[in-house]
């Protein structure tokens, strides 16, 4: 049982299809290129929805799993590990925060901030008892939880997952004057993308970041960055905040913290925030693990050289331009920021499904979302040689439907 064909068809039968991959199965991974198991090479333009921002197998990342592996994998939080207190001061540090709680996935991190908020809201705050609310976002992507689904305005992520969590108020993405219009007394926090990922690449008006932080201080409520996608190098910037210089009260990662290895999520915060958990109150028997935790030094490692956010800014611009040429060819707009695109396809000409498996036919991999919209999201470590020949291959590929 290893062909492509034999592979997918026990696959599909003897797991949920919550999924829809492409057709093709992966055997190994270096850098920006994959290998099937039929030994075909493609290169990989989603990263692991920007997990693997650093490269499938980064050998600084491979050698502290290794080492670690070797050591100690398992503690649960019941006791102290040696890796513990230098990745949550080195992760401290990166965000510029007092304190860290370490979880494992994204929405369970994201879980973690509305917990953390809630409490903030009441313990310090004031909002009377259950009355405490949290303003999101049209077209939000927070993970699949039921109560992180209870404010998803995506039909397929809530429907027929009810009943559902109350405390949310959805406004439009972009819009600070939506959030002033829905903050009232027992608004604790404001929870949001600073580029919204699974929408389609979303980037909000210049200025949004500034105007979200400045409302968020003046009406005492919690700044809550969810930077699970794009931080951590991703946009040029070590989060995408820093593209306004906006310093949120809460960050919200995962992804590539774990190095595209294992799941590593978290959230940082200030004492006067992240002080309110005590414990019994949240937690994990993986958050924080001795393994996630070597993995993540070894990206906040990475991360502080500054090299991968340079290496982002720099290809982003390159793909920008190039992809930006397509437009009115096929192409009606191109979004993003760094290393990271969404490509909305003329709907007329093909969905983005067929696009994704004629890029796949030709060694590209890549995923669509909403309907025409392609994204692009290589491993930083592509070479710019590669990134030309990807965006080469998408032109292509939009010809031949024409
Ligand atoms: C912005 C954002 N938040 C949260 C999540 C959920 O992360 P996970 O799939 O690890 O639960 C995702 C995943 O795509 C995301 O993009």
């Amino acid at each position: 049982m290893s062909t492509t064909t034999d592979l997918i068809d026990v696959s599909e039968r003897r797991s949920a299809h919550n999924y829809h991959p492409l057709p093709v199965v992966i055997h190994e991974a270096h850098g920006a290129w994959v290998t099937d198991v039929e030994g075909k090479r493609y290169l990989d333009c989603l990263a692991g929805y920007s997990s693997l921002n650093f490269g499938h197998g980064n050998p600084k990342i491979i050698e502290a799993a290794q080492e670690q592996l070797k050591n100690l994998t398992l503690t649960s939080r019941a006791f102290y590990h040696d890796q513990f207190a230098a990745f949550c001061a080195g992760l401290g540090d990166l965000t510029g925060k007092d304190m860290i709680l370490p979880m494992n996935t994204g929405a369970e991190a994201v879980e973690t901030a509305i917990k953390v908020a809630r409490k903030w809201g009441y313990e310090v705050k004031g909002v009377q008892p259950e009355q405490a609310n949290i303003i999101v976002m049209e077209d939000n992507f927070h993970g699949r939880t039921t109560t992180i689904v209870s404010f998803s305005t995506d039909p397929a992520a809530r429907d027929d997952f009810g009943p559902y969590t109350p405390g949310f108020r959805i406004v439009k993405y972009g819009s600070v004057e939506a959030i002033r219009e829905a903050v009232d007394a027992n608004t604790v926090a404001v929870l949001f993308e600073p580029i919204q990922g699974e929408a389609g690449v979303l980037v909000p008006p210049d200025g949004y970041l500034t105007q979200v932080r400045e409302l968020c201080t003046g009406e005492g409520i919690l700044m809550i960055a969810d930077e699970i996608q794009s931080g951590l190098g991703r946009t040029g910037k070590t989060f995408a905040c820093d593209h306004e210089g906006v310093v949120p009260d809460m960050y919200v990662l995962g992804k590539a913290l774990g190095g595209g290895v294992v799941p590593v999520s978290a959230i940082a915060a200030n004492e006067d925030v992240l002080g309110v958990i005590k414990p019994g109150q949240h937690g994990s028997t993986f958050g924080g693990n001795p393994l996630a935790c070597a993995v993540g030094n070894a990206v906040i490692e990475i991360l502080n050289t500054g090299e991968y956010q340079s290496r982002a800014a720099e290809l982003g611009e390159v793909l920008h331009a190039r992809l930006r040429e397509l437009i009115g060819h096929g192409v009606i707009a191109v979004r993003g920021r760094g290393l990271w695109a969404g490509v909305d396809i003329d709907p007329s000409l093909a969905t983005g499904r067929a696009v994704s498996k004629e890029l796949m036919a030709r060694g590209v991999l890549a995923k669509d979302t909403h309907g025409s919209t392609i994204r692009l999201a290589p491993p930083i470590v592509i070479s710019e040689e590669d990134l030309l020949w990807a965006v080469d291959q998408l032109a292509d590929t939009i010809a031949s439907f024409r």
